[in-house]
């Protein structure tokens, strides 16, 4: 289509990123493996490895079992303030040497120059925040692309007290022209077209990720999610796997009452015994209410594409529309 008139959202960060589609997987630790980013990435969306916690061997091992499974882009997501300095630097190092497409960066306000670093290795670096002033920085440190992550979002989150509604046009008037992507809540066509007629450059999808075959995610844990409504997740600051003590996560809580590992907040991969799934508090976003069942990440991106094609035919209509009456 044409482009004088109103532009197909997703053109910016689908040229840099070189996909066909500016749908992107969350890097979500444990759970966006290989399969799962092939997967995506072979469907024309952005796949990204979930790096965080993985030793530096295995994150090599993954990053080339997916070149293996895919020759599209992709990336990889990292924590900086997870592990501490040297834990991430070996990270970092093997991600230098292996270059994926993208380096995406969470809790990465003391690890500023990493930015940098990425970029003068030739990577695109994507920083996902929950407020306007870490925006601001990351913008100013060289970031790509920015993510907004509302407070309807699954797992951990940046604050987290910002609901996408007010984040996403907060963050596209600072970002000076970048890409800013939509998170939290995403699940379909819906809400695709709803963030990109706002301005959205993409959007970035975890929970209706997690629900995918492909997921690393335990099938009792996929399964609380598909039986889960939007009135069952919680925003808690307490206490979540490995991470510290008061960093907010949104989960799916476990209720059970003699069950102290409710108060924990973890995922559960297929490799661990169900008792992690049924016992553990699950991470999970607000849009586990429009997630009804497991289906392959095939399915879910031509969902979610859905919602970019109606805008595209949209802006067609609007455009034919002010030809006539010009
Ligand atoms: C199970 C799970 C694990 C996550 N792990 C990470 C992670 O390792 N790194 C990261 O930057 N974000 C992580 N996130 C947050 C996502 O990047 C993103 O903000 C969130 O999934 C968006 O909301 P949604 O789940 O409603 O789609 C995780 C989210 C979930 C649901």
């Amino acid at each position: 289509m044409s482009t004088t008139g109103c532009e197909f959202g997703g053109n910016a960060v689908t040229k840099l990123c070189g996909v066909q589609y500016p749908v992107f997987l969350a890097g979500m630790a444990a759970i966006s493996g290989p399969k799962l980013v092939a997967a995506v990435a072979n469907a024309g969306g952005m796949g990204t490895i979930g790096g965080l916690r993985l030793p530096p061997l295995a994150l090599r091992r993954w990053l080339r079992e997916t070149r293996e499974l895919t020759d599209k882009p992709f990336g990889v997501n990292l924590v900086p303030s997870f592990g501490g300095p040297e834990v991430f630097e070996a990270q970092f190092q093997v991600v230098l040497q292996e270059k994926p497409r993208m380096l995406s960066l969470f809790y990465a306000e003391h690890y500023p120059d990493m930015i940098g670093r990425a970029k003068d290795a030739g990577m695109l670096v994507m920083v996902q925040v929950g407020y306007v002033e870490l925006a601001r920085q990351a913008i100013a440190h060289g970031a790509d692309i920015i993510t907004a992550q509302g407070s309807e979002s699954g797992g951990h989150l940046n604050r987290g007290t910002i609901g996408l509604l007010s984040l996403l046009p907060s963050l596209i008037a600072v970002a000076e022209g970048r890409p800013v992507l939509a998170a939290g809540g995403i699940t379909n066509r819906d809400d695709v077209r709803t963030v990109m007629n706002m301005g959205a450059g993409g959007v970035l999808c975890g929970t209706a990720f997690v629900a995918c075959e492909e997921s690393n995610a335990h099938p009792l844990y996929r399964q609380k999610i598909v039986d889960a409504s939007v009135d069952d997740t919680e925003y808690r600051t307490g206490y979540s796997f490995g991470w510290k003590y008061g960093t907010p996560h949104r989960v799916i809580p476990n209720r059970d009452k003699w069950n102290l590992l409710r108060f924990m907040g973890g995922g559960a991969r297929t490799i661990d015994k169900p008792r992690m799934a049924q016992k553990l508090s699950l991470y999970a976003g607000q849009g586990v209410g429009k997630i009804d069942r497991v289906m392959s990440a095939e399915e879910r991106m031509a969902e979610l594409v859905k919602g970019l094609s109606d805008g595209e035919q949209v802006c067609a209509r609007v455009e034919a529309l002010s030809l006539r009456c010009a």
